[in-house]
């Protein structure tokens, strides 16, 4: 069983791999990843000397690098993760990220209907069902509820969804999808908000909540959307979409507040800045089919999680502090100016 996971080297990507080669030790991982500012080679060094493991480094927009890899590695299924993911720097330049998330994807089912694939996997995101109301705890996204997005970002990976459902039904080609809700953990790149939030904290600098700070998203640990993808892969239904969640709505400000409590910081670091455009105010995922379907449910409580993550970011300084010492130090100025 050879996979191609694309955008390994990001968030999502690397901890499926870490997960992928410990829950299937026979399996051939190979990686690609164009390793754009948000791709870390240092992130998957506990791998690269794995016999099971290959990295490659290619635009998942090159289709010639694309075929070739698939001529060499002759994959029986492609997870793709890689994408443009941050809402804030969509909203700055939205181009990229129609290129990455769109073409990007074209471009890897191309190739699977040239070569032949059994499973043909989108990474995708509750994003793309837009938000709902505050005042209505009741409402949840299904996998039936409309494709209403908000941002570039949300709308580029909305794009593609429909995309793998047209190749689906047009091509034949064996796809799934699955829209997951927000993660945290590991190897969490420092622009989104927990890590943002932490490692700002240990460095005692300002704690910028946007807006009000009452926007509220369902946090999932990183390993339990790993987990769900695994399940998919091999015992998803072709053609479905499936939806991933927490169960676990929580505030900004809630989120912000906790992070200080746990690193023992004062809340008066917390300044509230200009809101994020078309900021979706709350997220929800109605998990139902996934866990009748394919039995999966979320196995880390926040409360856990969120320690050992806090924990995580204490013990690899070396990771986030190279992360924004370096061109992320522009795009911080550039999003949050002077703010120490
Ligand atoms: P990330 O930004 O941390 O990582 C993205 C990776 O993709 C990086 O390694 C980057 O170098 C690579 N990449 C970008 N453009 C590429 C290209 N053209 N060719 C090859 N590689 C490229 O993102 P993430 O948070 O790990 O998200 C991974 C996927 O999961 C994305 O598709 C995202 O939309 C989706 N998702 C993320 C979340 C979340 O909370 N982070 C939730 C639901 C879905
Ligand atoms: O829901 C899934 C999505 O979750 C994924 O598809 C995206 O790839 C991922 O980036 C994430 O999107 P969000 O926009 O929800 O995540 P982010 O961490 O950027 O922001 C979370 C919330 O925190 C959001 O309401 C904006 C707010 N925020 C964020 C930052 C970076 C702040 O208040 N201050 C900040 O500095």
């Amino acid at each position: 069983m050879t996979i191609i996971v694309t955008g390994g080297a990001g968030f999502i990507g690397s901890n499926f791999i870490f997960h992928m080669l410990e829950a299937h030790p026979g399996y051939r991982i190979v990686c690609i990843d164009k390793l754009t500012y948000a791709g870390n080679l240092s992130t998957l060094a506990r791998v690269m000397c794995d016999t099971n493991f290959r990295f490659v480094r290619a635009d998942i927009c090159d289709r010639k690098a694309i075929y070739k890899l698939f001529e060499e590695e002759h994959p029986n299924i492609v997870v793709n993760f890689a994408a443009e993911s941050h809402v804030d720097r969509s909203i700055e330049n939205p181009e990229v990220f129609l290129q990455t998330n769109i073409l990007g994807t074209q471009v890897l089912m191309d190739a699977c209907r040239k070569y032949g694939i059994d499973r043909y996997h989108q990474v995708s995101t509750d994003e793309v069902y837009g938000d709902l109301p505050l005042d209505r705890p009741d409402l949840m996204f299904t996998e039936e509820t409309p494709i209403h997005t908000s941002s570039p970002y949300s709308a580029s990976k909305a794009a593609a969804d429909l995309l793998v459902l047209a190749y689906h039904r047009t091509f034949g080609l064996p796809i799934t999808i699955s829209r997951c809700s927000n993660n945290y953990g590991p190897y969490h790149f420092p622009e989104k908000l927990i890590p943002l939030m932490i490692a700002n904290a240990l460095n005692d600098k300002k704690l910028p909540v946007y807006g009000e700070g009452l926007n509220v998203r369902d946090w999932l640990y990183v390993a339990d959307h790993c987990k769900a993808i695994d399940l998919i892969i091999h015992k998803g239904k072709v053609g479905e979409i499936y939806n991933i969640g927490g169960h676990n709505e929580m505030r900004n400000i809630d989120i912000v507040k906790l992070i200080c409590k746990n690193l023992d910081k004062p809340e008066s670091l917390i300044t509230y800045v200009t809101d994020r455009k078309g900021h979706d105010m709350r997220y929800a995922i109605d998990p139902t089919k996934i866990h009748d379907e394919l039995g999966w449910l979320p196995e880390t409580k926040f409360a856990d999680g969120i320690k050992l993550t806090i924990d995580w970011y204490l013990d690899n300084r070396d990771w986030w502090e190279t992360i924004i010492s370096g061109e992320y130090r522009n795009y911080y100025e550039r999003m949050y100016g002077e703010l120490q």
